[in-house]
C-alpha cells in the first residue's frame, strides 16, 4: 500500500497490508536541487524562522513549547500595503513547492503582492522534535492539518503586524493536500484570507463521499485514452508477473529482469514499483517536459504507451511494461539498477504515514475495469498497520467531521465565498476534487487535459493555450476578489 500526494499520497495498500511507498507530491529533496539547478535560476525567496506554538488546541503548560517553523517570503514586487499571497505547505520540504508553484512567482508583478510559502510542521526543516519528531505517537500526536492551520493564522497575523500592513488582503494557494488546505483555510480563518486557490484538492476523497474505485479507474482512463492496446497490455502483465513468482527462485528471477541493485527480498515490491510509475506518471501527465516527481518527457502517458505499442508481437507482456517503467524511473538515462524496495526512505517524508494512520484515510481499491490487479481497502488492515507502526487507530470519518465533504454543493453554496477549485482529469487526484460550479464564487475550474497541479507551474512558452487560458481565467477571479475586498474597505 501506498501513499498519495501533493499532495496526496494515498497509502496503497499491498494483499499483504504492508504500506509500500508514499505517493504524493512529496517527494524529493534530490529532485529539488536538479529542478533549482535546471530551471528557473533566480528564484528569489529569504528563509525565515518563525517561532511557533506547539500546540494551539490546549493550554497545558507542555503545549506553550515553541518550534521553528520555516517560511520563505519575496518581496521584490510588493507595493507595501498590497496583497500578500500565501502558500498553504504541504507533506514536504517548502522549498519543494515554491519551485514547482511558479505560478505565484508569474503573477507577482501584475498584483505587486507580497509571496510566503509556509511549510508545515513537522516536514523539512519545520520539526517541533527536531531528529526526535518522528519518534512516536507522543511527538507525531501535534502534527495534524487543524494545528497546521493555526499555524499558518498565527503566522500570518504576526506577518502583517510586523510589515505594519494589517489591512493587506491575503490570498492562500495550495496544491494537492496543500490545496485541501487551502480551501479549508479560507472556510476556517474567512477573517484572514479573502479567497483560495486550491489546485487539485481531493477534499472528497474521504469515507464514502466517492466511489473508492475512481482514483484507479481514472489512472487506467488515461492510457486506455491513449491506447486500447497498452491499456491491455499493462492489465495482462500483472499475470506474467505472478507466474514469475510462483516459479522456484522467482525473486531472484526477478531482480535479475527488473535490473535490482540487491535481490529482492519481498514479495509484492516488484508489483508496487511498476503500479507507482504508472500513477506518478499520470499525475505528472504535463503537456511540457517536467521535473516534479521525476525528470519526464511532455505527455509521458502517451510516451509510455508508444513504447508498448512498439514491440514486435511476440514481446512478452511484462518485458513492455517494463520498458515503459524505465521511461518513468530512467529518463536521464542515469540509472545503473533500481532500488525497488528501499526508495522512499530516502526522501525523508516520513510524516505523511502518520498522517494516513489518524485522519488523512483515503480510501483506495481497484476495480474490476481498471488495468490494475485486484486490491480492496479495508480498514481493518490500514488500522493493522497503524497499531504495529504508531500505536493508534485510524479515525476514518474525522475530515468529514472536521471540514465537511457530504453535500458539499448545497452546504458550501449557502456558506462558503472565494474559492477556486481547479483540476486536470488527467490527474487520478481530480476524481476527489470539487468539479462543478458551486455558486458564482466558489468556482471549479477544469481541463481534459491538465495534470496535477499543472496551473501552478511555471509558465513555458510552450505551454498549450488551453492552459494560458486556465491560468488567465484564474488571475481575473482573484483580481475580482481584491477588487472586492478594496471596494468595502
Ligand atoms: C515578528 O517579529 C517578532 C519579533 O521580532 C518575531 O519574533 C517574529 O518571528 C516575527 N514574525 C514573523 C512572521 O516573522
Ligand atoms: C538507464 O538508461 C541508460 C540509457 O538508456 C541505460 O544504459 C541503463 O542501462 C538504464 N538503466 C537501467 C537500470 O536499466
Ligand atoms: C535504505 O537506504 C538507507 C539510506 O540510504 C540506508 O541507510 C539503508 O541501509 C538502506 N536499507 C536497505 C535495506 O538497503
Ligand atoms: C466486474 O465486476 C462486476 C461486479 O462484480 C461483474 O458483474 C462484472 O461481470 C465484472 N466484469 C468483468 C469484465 O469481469
Ligand atoms: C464555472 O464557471 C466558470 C465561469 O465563471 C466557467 O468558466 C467554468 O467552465 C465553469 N466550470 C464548470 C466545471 O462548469
Amino acid at each position: 500500500m501506498a501513499s498519495f500526494p501533493v499532495l496526496l499520497v494515498l497509502l496503497f495498500y499491498t494483499l499483504t497490508g504492508k504500506a509500500i511507498a508514499e505517493l504524493t507530491p512529496n517527494f524529493f529533496h534530490q529532485s529539488l536541487t536538479h529542478y533549482l539547478k535546471n530551471s528557473k535560476p533566480n528564484i528569489s525567496y529569504e528563509t525565515q524562522f518563525f517561532p511557533q506554538l506547539l500546540d494551539h488546541f490546549t493550554f497545558n503548560p507542555q503545549s506553550y513549547k515553541i518550534f521553528y517553523q520555516k517560511y520563505l517570503i519575496n518581496k521584490n514586487y510588493w507595493d507595501h500595503g498590497g496583497p500578500i499571497f500565501v502558500y498553504t505547505g504541504n507533506e514536504g520540504n517548502i522549498d519543494w513547492f515554491a519551485a514547482n508553484t511558479g505560478f505565484m512567482l508569474d503573477i507577482a508583478p501584475k498584483f505587486r503582492a507580497l509571496l510566503v510559502f509556509i511549510e508545515h510542521r513537522f516536514y523539512g526543516e519545520s520539526l517541533p522534535f527536531g531528529k526526535d519528531s518522528y519518534k512516536s505517537a507522543e511527538t507525531l500526536g501535534y502534527l495534524n492539518s487543524q494545528q497546521a492551520l493555526a499555524d499558518f493564522a498565527v503566522l500570518i497575523r504576526s506577518l502583517k503586524q510586523n510589515l505594519s500592513s494589517e489591512a493587506s488582503p491575503v490570498v492562500v494557494f495550495g496544491g494537492s493536500y496543500g490545496g485541501m488546505l487551502a480551501a479549508w483555510f479560507r472556510l476556517k480563518y474567512p477573517h484572514v484570507a479573502i479567497g483560495a486557490v486550491a489546485s487539485s484538492a481531493p477534499i472528497l476523497q474521504f469515507d464514502e463521499i466517492i466511489p473508492w474505485t475512481s482514483f484507479y479507474d481514472a489512472v487506467s482512463q488515461d492510457y486506455k485514452d491513449a491506447s486500447l492496446n497498452c491499456y491491455e497490455v499493462i492489465k495482462g502483465s500483472w499475470a506474467e508477473l505472478q507466474l514469475l513468482y510462483a516459479q522456484r527462485d522467482g525473486l531472484a528471477t526477478i531482480s535479475g529482469i527488473f535490473r535490482t541493485c540487491k535481490n529482492l527480498q519481498t514479495r509484492y515490491s516488484a508489483r508496487d514499483w511498476l503500479w507507482k510509475a504508472f500513477v506518478y506518471t499520470a499525475m505528472a501527465n504535463y503537456p511540457t517536459e517536467s521535473n516534479f516527481v521525476k525528470q519526464l518527457p511532455a505527455y509521458p502517458v502517451a510516451k509510455m504507451c508508444e513504447i508498448i505499442d512498439g514491440f514486435p508481437p511476440k514481446a512478452t507482456k511484462l518485458n513492455r511494461v517494463l520498458a515503459a517503467a524505465n521511461l518513468y524511473y530512467n529518463y536521464t538515462g542515469n540509472e545503473k539498477c533500481f532500488d525497488l524496495e528501499n526508495g522512499t526512505d530516502t526522501h525523508g517524508l516520513h510524516g505523511w504515514d502518520w498522517q494516513v494512520c489518524t485522519e488523512m484515510v483515503m480510501p483506495l481499491s481497484t476495480s474490476n475495469e481498471s488495468m490494475f490487479p485486484a486490491i480492496t481497502f479495508e480498514i481493518e488492515e490500514l488500522g493493522k498497520f497503524c497499531m504495529n507502526k504508531y500505536g493508534v487507530m485510524p479515525r476514518p470519518h474525522w475530515i468529514t467531521t472536521e471540514f465537511g465533504g457530504y453535500r458539499i454543493e448545497q452546504v458550501l453554496k449557502k456558506f462558503g465565498s472565494n474559492i477556486i477549485f481547479s483540476n486536470g482529469m488527467q490527474d487520478p487526484w481530480s476524481r476527489g476534487g470539487v468539479l462543478k460550479n458551486i455558486s458564482s464564487n466558489i468556482v471549479a475550474i477544469v481541463t481534459e487535459k491538465g495534470a496535477h497541479h499543472v496551473d501552478f507551474r511555471f509558465a513555458k512558452k510552450d505551454d498549450p493555450d488551453w492552459l494560458v487560458e486556465q491560468r488567465g481565467q484564474e488571475v481575473e477571479i482573484i483580481q475580482r476578489w481584491i477588487n472586492d475586498y478594496y471596494a468595502d474597505f
